[in-house]
């Protein structure tokens, strides 16, 4: 059944001001579609952000805020996609997923620089300052999503030649 009443409710219901209080779904739910990103996800710090404090600290709402921003709210350790992304409860089915524009229209977000900074500031223990084109390079898990998405659409033109 295609639950065409309900993405309008959801609709409304983000626009009326819920798109904030979007409930996450947990970084397991992209990993069946996003399976590059998940992948290069858990090799980097952020998956494992929460490991870095100790059971003190992980009671500590300051330590929170930045390792495990939405484990008061939702019960979500670490940094997550949908940290980064806002949470998935709206746009992550495959019918708005492929529509970029209303993926953004019910909570998709395109992280900035500024987004970042809001952790990556003074107070956080690094040693150089942010840089965010390096910091970037070493989060990235979106090349091999574009690379795929390329080749699949090489694949669904008829090439007259053959390219390597
Ligand atoms: C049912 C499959 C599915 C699920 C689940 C899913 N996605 Fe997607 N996502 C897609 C498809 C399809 C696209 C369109 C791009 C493409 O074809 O690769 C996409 C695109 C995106 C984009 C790029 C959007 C753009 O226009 O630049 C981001 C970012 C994204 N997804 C994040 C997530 C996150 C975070 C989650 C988990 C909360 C998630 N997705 C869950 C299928 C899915
Ligand atoms: C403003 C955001 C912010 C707050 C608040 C914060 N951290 Fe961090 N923390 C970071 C960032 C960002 C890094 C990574 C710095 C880097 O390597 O560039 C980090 C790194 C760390 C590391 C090092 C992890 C490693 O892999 O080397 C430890 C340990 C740590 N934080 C503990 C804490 C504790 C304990 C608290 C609470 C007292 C805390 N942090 C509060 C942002 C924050
Ligand atoms: C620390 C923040 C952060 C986290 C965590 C994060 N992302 Fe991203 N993601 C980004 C940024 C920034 C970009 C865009 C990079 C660019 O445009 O250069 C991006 C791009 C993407 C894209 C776009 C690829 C395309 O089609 O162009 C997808 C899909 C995606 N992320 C999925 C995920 C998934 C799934 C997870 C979790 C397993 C995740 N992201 C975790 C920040 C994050
Ligand atoms: C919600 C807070 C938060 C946001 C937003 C965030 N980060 Fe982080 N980031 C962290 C924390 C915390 C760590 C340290 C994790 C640890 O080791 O405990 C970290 C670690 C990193 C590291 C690893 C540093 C190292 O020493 O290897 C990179 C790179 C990074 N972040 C890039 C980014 C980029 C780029 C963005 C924006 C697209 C971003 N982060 C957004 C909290 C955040």
């Amino acid at each position: 059944m295609r639950a065409r009443g309900s993405w309008i409710l959801s609709l409304v219901l983000v626009l009326s001001g819920a798109a904030e209080a979007a409930d996450l779904l947990g970084p397991e739910s992209c990993k069946g579609c996003h399976p590059a990103a998940y992948e290069a996800w858990t090799q980097s710090k952020h998956a494992r952000a929460t490991d870095s404090l100790s059971e003190a600290q992980k009671q500590d709402a300051r330590c929170l805020s930045c390792h495990a921003p939405q484990q008061s709210s939702q019960g979500v350790s670490h940094v997550t996609c949908e940290t980064c992304h806002g949470g998935g409860q709206y746009y992550s089915a495959a019918y708005v997923m492929k529509d970029a524009e209303l993926a953004r229209l019910v909570g998709l977000q395109d992280p900035s620089e500024k987004a970042c900074r809001t952790c990556h500031d003074a107070s956080s223990p690094s040693l150089k300052p942010f840089d965010f084109a390096e910091s970037l390079k070493a989060i990235d898990h979106w090349s091999v999503e574009r690379a795929k998405r390329a080749a699949r659409a090489e694949a669904d033109t008829p090439a007259p030649a053959k390219k390597k």
